[in-house]
């Protein structure tokens, strides 16, 4: 009760005062007041000087006009002593820092929230008048930087492959990509939400159709702001699943079984490899691995390897046709035959 009562005196009465004051201005000083600005949390000096005066002050008095409250208000009032009265709440928010006698009228103001950013007023109060000055202070906030995508499916129409947020900073953050050789193949799209509290959170999105060739393909969102002393980058690598395209089999190393591989591209790896022989028993195999014996034409013929993924299969084939092996044979029968002819042909030479 006590404290309303004083409240509304304390307000009342500098509202008449400065009604009063209102037809009485002083011209020919100067006030030195800055616009200011702080990072969220932190504490602001709000610089007010009086130059080019005689006159000595009778009051100096802050008034603001906030997010918080948009209504001007006196807040703190500095009498000619140097005596201060706050504003209630205010008491261990503000602290003046300037001396009345050299009308230096500087206020720190500590803690700084969204609820501060304004418009603060200091005004120099003369037995013959007033004169003042508007500071704008801005409370900054750096935004949060984050990049959000998923798996993607290969199709041909344009949807948003990842996004990229710098979530509430003050003012807006700039949000862009850097996209490389994907410049032209991509498209980004930003757009700005402004929250309650004044912040603003930024979202750029990536847009495309979602291509194999875009697979694994790294892109790189930058984030700036005032806050931050370097700008932010964000990695993102593009991920698109797409069924089984180009199968290829080829030999691994011969060893004394002859290995082939199946190759596919796709992603994800595939799931599973079917290998079948045409016209043939199940051939020997494991995974992407197929085995053949080398050692006979019994093995002969052409051989399958269909590999499969979520999105579909795909298939290739393979000519095995080991007349190596078979050529080997008759060279032997040839020279065992030959070594026979020369020994009988020497054996009868010698009779
Ligand atoms: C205050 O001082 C300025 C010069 O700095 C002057 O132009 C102005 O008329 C004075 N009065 C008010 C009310 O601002
Ligand atoms: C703000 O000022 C208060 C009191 O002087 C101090 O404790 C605090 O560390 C300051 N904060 C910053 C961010 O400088
Ligand atoms: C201002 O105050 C000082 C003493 O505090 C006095 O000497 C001086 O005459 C005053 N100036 C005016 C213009 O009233
Ligand atoms: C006013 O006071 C503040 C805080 O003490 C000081 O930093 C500033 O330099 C003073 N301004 C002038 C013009 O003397
Ligand atoms: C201060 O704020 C007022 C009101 O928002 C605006 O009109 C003015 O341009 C601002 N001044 C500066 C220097 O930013
Ligand atoms: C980014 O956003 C995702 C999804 O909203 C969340 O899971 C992740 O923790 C965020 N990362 C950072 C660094 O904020
Ligand atoms: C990307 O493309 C846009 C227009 O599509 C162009 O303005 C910009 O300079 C390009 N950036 C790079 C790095 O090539
Ligand atoms: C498999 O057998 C069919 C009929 O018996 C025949 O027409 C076809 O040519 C054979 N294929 C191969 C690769 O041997």
């Amino acid at each position: 009760m006590h404290l309303l009562w004083r409240r509304n005196v304390f307000d009342l009465f500098f509202s008449l005062f400065l009604i009063y004051l209102e037809c009485n201005s002083i011209t020919g000083v100067k006030i030195i007041g800055h616009d200011a600005s702080v990072k969220k949390g932190g504490n602001i000096t709000l610089s007010c000087h009086l130059t080019e005066t005689e006159e000595n002050l009778t009051h100096i008095v802050w008034q603001k006009q906030t997010r918080e409250n948009p209504k001007q208000e006196t807040f703190l009032i500095i009498d000619k002593d140097g005596k201060t009265e706050h504003k209630n709440d205010l008491l261990d928010k503000v602290k003046f820092i300037g001396n009345i006698k050299e009308k230096n009228g500087s206020v720190q103001l500590l803690g700084m929230t969204l609820m501060d950013d304004g418009i603060y007023t200091c005004i120099f109060i003369f037995p013959s008048g007033k004169n003042q000055t508007n500071i704008n202070v801005t409370v900054l906030v750096p935004p949060v930087g984050n990049v959000t995508g998923k798996t993607h499916v290969s199709g041909p129409f344009n949807i948003i492959l990842a996004s990229c947020v710098a979530s509430n900073g003050r003012p807006a953050a700039e949000v862009f990509w850097r996209l490389g050789a994907l410049n032209d193949s991509l498209r980004t799209e930003t757009s700005y939400t402004e929250q309650t509290d004044g912040s603003v959170t930024a979202v750029s999105h990536i847009l495309g159709a979602p291509s194999k060739d875009l697979n694994q393909k790294k892109i790189q969102c930058v984030v700036k702001h005032s806050t931050l002393t370097k700008e932010l980058e964000l990695d993102y690598i593009i991920n698109v699943h797409y069924p089984p395209e180009l199968v290829v089999i080829s030999p691994d190393d011969p060893t004394q079984t002859q290995e082939y591989l199946c190759s596919v591209n796709c992603n994800p790896t595939p799931t599973s490899y079917i290998w079948i022989k045409v016209n043939g028993s199940t051939p020997r195999s494991e995974g992407n691995k197929l085995f053949i014996p080398k050692s006979s034409s019994d093995f002969n013929g052409v051989y399958i390897c269909t590999a499969s993924n979520l999105y579909g299969s795909a298939s290739g084939f393979l000519y095995v046709n080991n007349t190596v092996f078979i050529c080997a044979v008759l060279w032997i029968s040839l020279a065992y035959i030959f070594e026979q002819w020369w020994k009988n042909a020497s054996c009868s030479t010698l009779k």
